[in-house]
């Protein structure tokens, strides 16, 4: 009969190990399809930034054992007021040439001259006083700052990958990006080519 009791035991103990598995797994579920497809827009900004790579270009790297990673201090701050770049070698950068990138990917010189990651943290010297239109604007019709009469946003800005963002897709990297640290840095001027 004890034998009987025990085995009882472990059958109902089992049930409940088993029913709390599967609620957890569904949790897990749940809180990933949600940044996926759902409408958190603060989970889904952090999703799609995250996934698009938009730090690739916009966050600092530290140098490791295993090559250049994230910032997550300096996330999304764009190129550091105070950094430099190495010598350039202009013969190398004409039209059918090289294109030449920063180390962490920060900076890049072609022929429209040299380019600085931007910082899109909400702080004032980054987007924190754009509006939802002026980022749209600077997104889907590269336009500095959003602004109608701005100037081209230059490459390696892949602005024309994004013109076909959905408004509630730009809605949410609009908020999750207001949500980030803002960190003050005034990102260097571009350089048109005639003055590398
Ligand atoms: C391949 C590198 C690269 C990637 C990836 C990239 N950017 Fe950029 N982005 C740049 C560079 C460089 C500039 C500055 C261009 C300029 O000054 O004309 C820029 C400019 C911008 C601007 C305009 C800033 C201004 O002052 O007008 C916005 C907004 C922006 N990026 C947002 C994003 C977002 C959001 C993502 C991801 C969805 C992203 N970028 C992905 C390189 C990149």
């Amino acid at each position: 009969m004890k034998r009987v009791l025990s085995y009882l035991g472990m059958i109902f103990l089992s049930i409940i190990l088993w029913t709390n598995c599967t609620d957890t797994s569904n949790t897990k579920a749940d809180a990933s399809s949600t940044a996926k497809e759902a409408p958190d827009p603060l989970e889904r900004g952090k999703y799609l930034v995250g996934i698009i790579g938009c730090g690739d270009c916009h966050t600092p790297k530290k140098m490791t054992d295993m090559g250049p990673v994230p910032d997550f201090d300096r996330l999304l701050m764009g190129f550091p007021a105070e950094a430099k770049l190495p010598a350039i070698n202009k013969s190398e950068i004409t039209p059918g040439k090289w294109v030449l990138f920063a180390g962490d990917l920060m900076a890049a010189v072609g022929p429209w001259g040299i380019s600085y990651a931007a910082n899109l943290t909400p702080h004032d010297s980054g987007i924190g006083t754009w509006s939802f239109e002026q980022f749209k604007r600077a997104m889907t019709e590269g336009k500095h700052k959003g602004l109608e009469n701005g100037r081209p946003v230059l490459p390696p800005m892949p602005w024309q990958s994004y013109r076909e963002m959905s408004d509630q897709d730009l809605e949410a990297i609009y908020t999750y990006l207001m949500s980030i640290k803002p960190i003050e840095n005034v990102v260097p001027t571009v350089v048109a080519p005639g003055e590398i």
